[in-house]
């Protein structure tokens, strides 16, 4: 048997019996997940599976009709999404919700503002202690800004960045929170292969800097074979596989979910490793 990272520990992330339903539509149904510090876990399934739910429950952006779930053992799910956020957890949007207007720095200072220690009267009355903690934040931003490869464009409006840089700004804002555990929903959607590989570069490297707890949803199947040493596979909100790239590649269940049926094995393999 594989021994999953860390399995004697206290998991990051847990969720237990996690359901949500929205009608007579089971978004997520009965979801035991356990997640532990350091690894890079990848989320895959069809359209519609879940995936997103998924992070917006644990982000706390939706409530679970019923289950729990646990940050390092502690119960946080009737929590505010805020003090959620407070505990670590950040998260990127399918669909980007910078700030067009303001200046790339000031998008992730937006996104940190929770880690400041000063009053906000003494903002008001600009003390020493301010013009401290307002450097170092800056200095902490541009540490990010060079990581994702736009320090050059910190002080323009986000409005001129491009497509691509626009989901390096997503990430850097995920970033400036400083969380424990980064959920990535589809963080390379719409780029070009060479953007592709560098923006999962630079996943690699924030993790490894920061110490990072990533679960990351992507469609494109080698992303995830390449870069997660576990994966899980949800088919209609419910867990069909969860295990190492290869087990999970060879799995029937993961097979017909993904694929369909009516492909032979040959096909499905191609397609897996596409
Ligand atoms: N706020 C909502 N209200 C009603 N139904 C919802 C809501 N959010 C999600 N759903 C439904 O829940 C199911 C799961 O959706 P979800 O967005 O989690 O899937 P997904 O796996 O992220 O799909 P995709 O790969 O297309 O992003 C879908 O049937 C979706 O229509
Ligand atoms: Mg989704």
């Amino acid at each position: 048997m594989t021994g999953t990272p860390g399995e004697h520990t206290v998991p990051l992330l847990e969720t237990r019996k996690l359901s949500k339903n929205f009608g007579g539509l089971h978004a997520i149904a009965n979801l035991d997940f356990k997640l532990h510090q350091g690894e890079m876990r990848g989320l895959i399934g069809p359209n519609g599976s879940g995936k997103s739910t998924f992070f917006n429950l644990v982000s706390s952006v939706y409530a679970p009709t019923s289950g729990s779930i646990l940050l390092d053992g502690q119960n946080v799910t009737a929590l505010a999404p805020h003090k959620i956020a407070e505990l670590g957890v950040a998260r990127t949007f399918q669909l980007l919700r910078n700030f067009n207007e303001i200046t790339v720095l000031d998008n992730l200072r937006v996104g940190q503002h929770m880690h400041v220690t000063y009053s906000p009267l003494a903002a008001i009355l600009g003390t020493q202690k301010v013009r401290s903690e307002e450097k170092r934040i800056r200095e902490e931003m541009m540490e990010i800004l060079t990581f994702i490869g736009l320090a050059d464009f910190a002080e323009i409006p986000a409005s001129e960045l491009s497509g691509g840089q626009r989901r390096l700004l997503s990430l850097g804002r995920a970033m400036a929170m400083r969380p424990k555990l980064l959920l990535l929903d589809e963080p390379a959607a719409g780029l070009s292969p060479v953007n592709v590989d560098n923006l999962l570069e630079i996943v690699a490297a924030l993790q490894k800097r920061y110490d990072l707890t990533v679960v990351i949803v992507e469609h494109i199947l080698k992303v995830v074979m390449n870069m997660c040493q576990r994966v899980t596979v949800l088919d209609h909100g419910e867990k069909i596989a969860e295990g190492t790239p290869q087990e999970v590649k060879d799995d029937h269940a993961v097979i017909e979910a993904y694929l369909g049926r009516e492909m032979n094995n040959e096909d499905i393999r191609a397609a897996l490793m596409a």
